[in-house]
């Protein structure tokens, strides 16, 4: 009766990667996380549905010989990504789907965006681009465009675009205060990116010793028209969460991502923990730092526990 923080199913939203083919693909760095066809998808999308969880995030696992210096494969209308998001649709219309915006699984060289010849990520050519890869997804049927790419004045180019062609319904959740993390390994994995990734993110994604500057982020990425902002990684940055929810009162998101997931997972294996304990204990800990939802790989496990 005291309990000051609830945690349903509806604060969740499960990430999931697509490939090409329809057998099943496990991957090992993320156990119990497995890449799926355009089957699978949308038997995991019914899953959701029937949990009780409102959406879905979707991560294409591209074919290596259509990834390109400039990512184009992006911009193809039937990409994994774009037959993903209409095969949901057609099957199970009231899911919601929220898609990602960045280059990385299209490009070559690992990076979010359009590299020059010292491999540094432009920020405007980059982002024109981004604009060209919204509209499709939007176009494609998604209810959420996501940019994770952390290039300035993106979130203003895509909500005009969106405007201009129709499109005033669909939301845009901006990745605001992004980390340059040594957590996102077993995601890179999944995507195909780790072992094409050239030097590393830190000229567009955030200094872990910053927090005055994710409040610039945020603030810059609402003035643009971001419907809700995400935080991440989750767990290690819990007092941005606090800081961005004080400071606007919007809606924040936490992507508690693939690190934080193996980390719980590797615990549970050698005993350290409870996998469930833990896997709540985390879940609450986003709601009580002022979260509406969080981005988990647990989302199934968590919400058949609270189901
Ligand atoms: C890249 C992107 C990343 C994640 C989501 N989108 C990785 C990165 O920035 O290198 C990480 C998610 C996770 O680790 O679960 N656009």
């Amino acid at each position: 009766m005291h309990a000051e923080t609830v945690l349903t199913p509806a604060n969740l939203i499960w990430p999931l990667f697509v490939t090409e083919g329809e057998e099943e693909d496990p991957i090992a760095a993320l156990p119990g996380v497995s890449r799926w066809g355009l089957k699978g998808i949308v038997a995991r999308a019914r899953e959701a549905r029937d949990l009780g969880i409102p959406c879905l995030a979707l991560f294409p696992n591209t074919p290596r010989e259509l990834r390109t210096e400039d990512g184009r494969e992006a911009l193809n209308p039937d990409n994994l990504m774009c037959r993903a998001i209409k095969a949901i649709k057609d099957a199970v219309p009231d899911i919601g789907v929220l898609t990602d915006v960045a280059l990385d699984p299209y490009t070559a060289h690992g990076h979010d965006g359009i590299v020059d010849a010292q491999g540094y990520v432009l920020n405007d050519e980059t982002s024109a681009v981004l604009v060209d890869q919204a509209l499709l997804q939007a176009e494609a049927g998604s209810d959420i465009v996501a940019p994770s790419d952390m290039m300035d004045g993106r979130v203003g180019a895509i909500r005009g675009a969106l405007e201009a062609n129709g499109h005033v319904n669909v939301q845009i959740m901006a990745y605001a205060a992004k980390y340059a993390s040594g957590f996102y390994g077993p995601f890179r994995d999944a995507v195909g990116s780790r072992g094409l990734l050239k030097g590393d993110k830190k000229t567009y994604q955030m200094d872990p010793a910053n927090a005055e500057e994710a409040l610039r982020e945020v603030a810059l990425d609402i003035a643009e028209g971001a419907d809700s902002v995400m935080v991440k990684p989750g767990l290690p940055y819990l007092d941005i969460i606090l800081r961005v929810k004080s400071e606007f009162q919007v809606p924040v998101f936490a992507y508690q991502v693939s690190g934080e997931y193996a980390m719980i997972e590797a615990a549970a294996a050698v005993g350290a923990g409870d996998r469930e304990t833990l896997v709540l204990e985390t879940l609450m800990a986003f709601r009580r730092a002022g979260c509406s939802g969080v981005l988990t790989y647990h989302a199934p496990l968590a919400a058949k526990l609270l189901g």
